[in-house]
């Protein structure tokens, strides 16, 4: 009798000994040892972003990510760094959130061959990684959370060539302004932009920006003009809405009427979705971001409390070249002046008073029934 009590005693201590451990689940978000006993120390996630000259990532990656995070739980900290495009530097921000406990990197790599150092770091320490937005290559990265990214390409290509086909200049001489050559994404909005246009276009120049940079953009579409003359292309095709933006000033610079030149980009960011209502740049790409950071939230919560991945979340597997990585694959939407407000706006991605901010714009909006 004695004996059984002291096992119902025994199992009962091992429980209570048991439970804050689990609760606080992962090794690095686990307890430390003060003066005085045992006290629970804050799940840290860190958030590591590529780049600012690019809006997306302080207006929408940042904000959504980090609210999201404290709906799922008000005590996580998050280790906020972006790195500027400079790969070093995120090298170093890595180490950094590494060294002050993070115990689940999110991380959209400026380099995504480079990166995978970085996850081999992580994952020395058993902290586990999120690919996020771009795929980081060659490494065991535990998730990935993207959009359909040869898909936007192709919708890209495939906007510019209805135009330029509606317009009688099929066949015709384009521009190609690509993405960083060192973001996997922009190799596979090339490829699928390439996909589209190649045998139904004649490239006449054709460009990686370096750093995603719309000023480079604008050399590079500077240095197109000379080369072609400026009646010498009907269209150009542009990455996304940074890199078009700096495309379309270099077409103003020399005199060009951009609305004469359809052109493309990605992002649907403010200053991209008002120059398609203007008609200074034919089309966007809509991703909903809010999405992509709500899901990446969920995961990397999940990941940091040692819990499943959430039975919402259907994931597919995409090849990193060392694994097929657990993915969760989002739809990109074309945008052109005529769906702004069946896509953006219906979202609540942006609202028809932040459009409409001239009345050029309250002009142009009142004529695709945006008011
Ligand atoms: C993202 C784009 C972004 C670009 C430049 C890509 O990896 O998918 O949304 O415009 O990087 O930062």
């Amino acid at each position: 009798m004695r004996g059984k009590k002291l096992l119902v005693w025994v199992v009962a201590m091992m429980l209570i000994v048991a439970i804050p451990a689990t609760l606080t689940g992962c090794s690095s978000g686990g307890t430390t040892t003060g003066g005085g006993g045992t006290t629970a120390t804050k799940i840290k996630i860190a958030l590591l972003l590529p780049e600012t000259k690019t809006a997306r990532y302080e207006t929408q990656d940042r904000p959504l990510f980090e609210a999201k995070v404290k709906a799922l739980d008000p005590n996580i900290e998050i280790l906020y760094s972006n790195a500027n495009q400079d790969a070093t530097e995120q090298q170093a921000q890595a180490d950094a959130a590494l060294t002050n406990g993070a115990t689940v990197l999110v991380l959209d790599p400026v380099d995504s061959a480079s990166a995978a150092s970085i996850v081999a770091k992580a994952k020395a320490k058993n902290v586990p990684v999120i690919s996020y937005d771009r795929l980081i290559l060659n490494a065991d990265v535990d998730y990935y959370v993207s959009f359909d990214n040869e898909q936007v390409g192709k919708l890209q290509g495939q906007a510019l060539l209805d135009k330029l086909t509606a317009d009688g200049n099929a066949g015709k001489t384009i521009v190609m302004i690509n993405g960083s050559p060192t973001d996997n994404n922009a190799t596979l909005f090339k490829a699928g932009a390439h996909s589209v246009l190649d045998g139904k276009v004649k490239i006449g120049a054709e460009y990686d920006t370096p750093d995603w940079s719309p000023d480079k953009a604008q050399t590079e579409m500077d240095q197109a003009i000379t080369k072609l003359g400026k009646d010498g292309f009907v269209g150009v095709y542009c990455a996304n809405d940074g890199t078009c933006g700096g495309a379309i000033a270099a077409m103003k610079g020399a005199g060009i009427d951009p609305k004469t030149r359809p052109s493309t980009g990605q992002d649907a960011e403010l200053a991209g979705i008002q120059r398609v209502l203007l008609g200074e740049q034919y089309m966007t790409i809509y991703k909903a971001i809010k999405a992509e950071a709500d899901a990446t939230a969920e995961l990397a919560v999940a990941l940091a409390k040692g819990e499943g991945v959430p039975s919402s979340m259907t994931l597919s597997k995409v090849n990193n070249g060392n694994k097929d990585v657990d993915s969760v694959l989002l739809k990109p939407v074309a945008v052109t002046k005529d769906t702004i407000k069946t896509t953006v706006v219906a979202d609540g991605f942006w609202t028809v008073e932040q459009i409409l901010s001239t009345p050029e714009l309250v002009a142009a909006g009142k004529a695709v029934g945006l008011q």
